[in-house]
């Protein structure tokens, strides 16, 4: 199935609740949650306790995506703001692996996520301890940008790997994803798709996830 996680990073800031609210009725299944440290990225956005406040106004599957330095640190916070999925970066902390087991020893779905530059075979020993993977499509940092096309052939290649070895796992896109370029993504193997700016930034976000949905469908 695919399931589709909008990034509230493009949303209205000064109206969570309710632009959350939007996504959900038109069947957004997941809810994609930027966290950026100001050093892993040159960007802050927010952190646990806007989370935490959002848990109360939805029920949609909170897609908690890490771009921090050493992220376990804060690995406790997030799954008390109510987190189902906590996304990591291969980059960002010497043991990935042992952060992803910690997670998921406390309940909740890990996954590891990899920059445009860095190669798809980092994961391949992990995968089968991961419940996803998440391939950046665009440099982390920003929502608005414009998807880099070599990423797409990792997404193929992580498919084709966790498909040979008999490995279920998720495979997520983030970055620059839209009506133009998602059957290309489903196709090379993505079944969670981010979006951000092509929902929260058309003039009908509740019709732009119907759009997409029907598309993935
Ligand atoms: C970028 C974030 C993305 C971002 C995507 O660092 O991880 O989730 O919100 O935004 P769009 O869809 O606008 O590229
Ligand atoms: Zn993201």
């Amino acid at each position: 199935m695919i399931v589709i996680s909008p990034s509230v990073l493009a949303a209205d800031f000064a109206d969570l609740a309710s632009e959350v609210k939007k996504v959900e009725l038109a069947g957004a299944e997941y809810l994609h949650l930027d966290v950026m440290d100001g050093i892993f990225v040159p960007n802050i956005s927010f952190g646990a306790p806007v989370i935490s406040a959002l848990r109360k106004h939805t029920a949609a599957v909170f897609d908690v995506h890490l771009m921090i330095t050493e992220p376990i640190r804060y690995i406790d916070d997030f799954l008390k703001a109510g987190a189902d999925i906590i996304t990591i970066h291969y980059e960002s902390c010497d043991d990935p692996l042992s952060v992803a087991r910690y997670i998921r020893s406390k309940g909740a779905r890990a996954a590891v996520s990899i920059k445009p530059k860095t190669p798809a075979e980092v994961l391949f020993p992990m995968l089968k301890e991961l419940d996803m993977v998440l391939v950046m499509t665009v440099e982390p940092g920003f929502g608005g940008q414009k998807l880099i096309p070599e990423t797409i052939e990792k997404v193929r290649q992580l498919r084709e790997y966790a498909n040979a070895e008999g490995i279920e796992i998720d495979i997520e896109v983030d970055g620059g994803v839209g009506l133009d370029n998602l059957a290309t993504l489903t196709e090379a193997g993505a079944n969670v798709i981010v979006a951000g700016s092509s929902i929260f930034k058309a003039t009908d976000p509740q019709k732009a996830v119907a759009e997409m949905k029907a598309m993935a469908e």
